[in-house]
């Protein structure tokens, strides 16, 4: 028998086994289940070539003008920090539950620009990461990049004091929860910095929970108006009061 024609069985009966692995579902689905090693691996590589690649046919822009990092820092409080923390920010039921994991981006060096600016835009399939891109345009997530360039090296304070100065969640249409004037600060997420305490699992209720996958904006304990809490309760795009909706719309 022929090299050629071994090495052919040998990775036929490779692909059985795989197949036969997967049909008896010998890959755990569950999320509080790790990969095995050779699995994640193999996933890892898929993801951080498919990334690469695509990323080197982004331009990068010049990154660093303090209305840029004003406005990403606004957009990261009220879209991401409940998966990915932020300064001085304890985790939450997100950033715990989700794998794989969220990085604490802000605990990470600066990312490669062009990179965080591809996986912001495109989200990454089978992990929480959405695709902002379907919301916002390449303007505004390239000034949510510029922030991360900058905010590993933040306190809490100085973090917050660029949040409050923000526009918060603002970036020209798109935004399911766009912000209020009545709201000053509502993107600081402020009550985030009490980790997930205010709402923490009362007995199980469902109605605490709700909000845990709003963005921190929706839910704000200290907020200074009852129209803050007006969706309190309610998914993120489920919030119906006729003013916010219209609101939300505007940019269109
Ligand atoms: C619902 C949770 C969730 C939200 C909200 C979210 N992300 Fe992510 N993000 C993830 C997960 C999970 C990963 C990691 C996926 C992985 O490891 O493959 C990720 C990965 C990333 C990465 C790549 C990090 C790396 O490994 O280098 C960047 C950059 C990023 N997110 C930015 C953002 C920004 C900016 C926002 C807000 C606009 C955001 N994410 C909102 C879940 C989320």
């Amino acid at each position: 028998m022929s090299l050629i024609k071994s090495g052919l069985i040998l990775a036929g009966f490779g692909a059985a086994a795989v197949a036969g692995g997967i049909y008896f579902g010998a890959i755990h689905p569950g999320a509080d289940q790790p990969h095995s090693s050779v699995v994640f691996k193999l996933i890892e590589t898929a993801r951080d070539r498919g990334i690469s690649m695509r990323a080197q046919a982004v331009s990068v822009p010049s990154l660093g003008d303090a209305a840029q990092v004003l406005s990403g820092a606004g957009n990261y409080a009220a879209m991401c920090t409940t998966c990915h923390l932020a300064p001085g920010m304890a985790p939450t039921e997100l950033s715990q539950g989700l794998y794989p994991a969220p990085p604490a981006l802000t605990e990470l060096g600066a990312p490669d620009p062009a990179r965080a600016f591809w996986v912001i835009k495109h989200g990454l399939k089978a992990s929480g990461m959405p695709a902002w891109g379907t919301s916002m345009a390449d303007e505004y997530i390239w000034n949510m990049v510029a922030f991360l360039q900058q905010a590993p090296g933040m306190t809490a304070e100085q973090y917050q004091t660029l949040v409050a100065s923000s526009g918060g969640h603002s970036h020209g249409g798109g935004e399911s929860m766009p912000h209020h004037e009545s709201m000053p600060g509502m993107a600081g997420g402020h009550h985030d910095d009490t980790g997930a305490a205010p709402h923490e699992h009362a007995a199980q209720a469902p109605a605490p929970h709700d909000d845990a996958g709003a963005p921190p904006h929706d839910h704000g304990a200290p907020s200074p108006t009852p129209a803050t809490h007006d969706d309190a309760g309610a998914p993120p795009h489920d919030h119906a009061p006729a003013a916010e909706s219209a609101d939300a719309h505007d940019g269109h």
